[in-house]
């Protein structure tokens, strides 16, 4: 066992820097915000709704609010959704904000 990991030199330095590279990852996974690659609902809204402004975070309005922004951008003509884009966005600003806003701060 220990002849054998001595005749590979550097191999344990390698697997301690695999080992610190996939603690580092873990790490960042624990203190940044929970959450999994991008869905659906925020590609299409980042897509659709941040040419003209900043990315506007779910979390500053509730799912009501939400549906009352989306009906003004329709009105004002500042974007034009399908019934399924309107869905998928209002699913990620609202669904998705209060699962969010469910899991606790680390
Ligand atoms: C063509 C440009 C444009 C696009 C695309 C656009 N907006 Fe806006 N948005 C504006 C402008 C201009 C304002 C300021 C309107 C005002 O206050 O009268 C605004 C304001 C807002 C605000 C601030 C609150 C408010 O009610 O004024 C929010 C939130 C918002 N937009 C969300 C969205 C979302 C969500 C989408 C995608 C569905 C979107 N915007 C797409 C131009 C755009």
């Amino acid at each position: 066992m220990r002849r054998s990991r001595l005749r590979a030199p550097g191999f344990a330095k390698v697997v301690r820097a695999a080992a610190a590279f996939a603690f580092a990852a873990a790490a960042g996974c624990s203190s940044a915000p929970p959450r999994g690659p991008m869905s659906d609902g925020e590609r299409t809204y980042r897509a659709k709704c941040t040419a003209c402004h900043r990315v506007y975070q779910p979390a500053e309005e509730t799912p009501a609010q939400w549906a009352k922004t989306l009906d003004k951008m329709e009105a004002l003509k500042k974007v034009t959704l399908t019934p399924e884009e309107r869905a998928q966005i209002l699913q990620y600003l609202s669904g998705d904000a209060l699962a969010g806003a469910a899991a606790p701060l680390r």
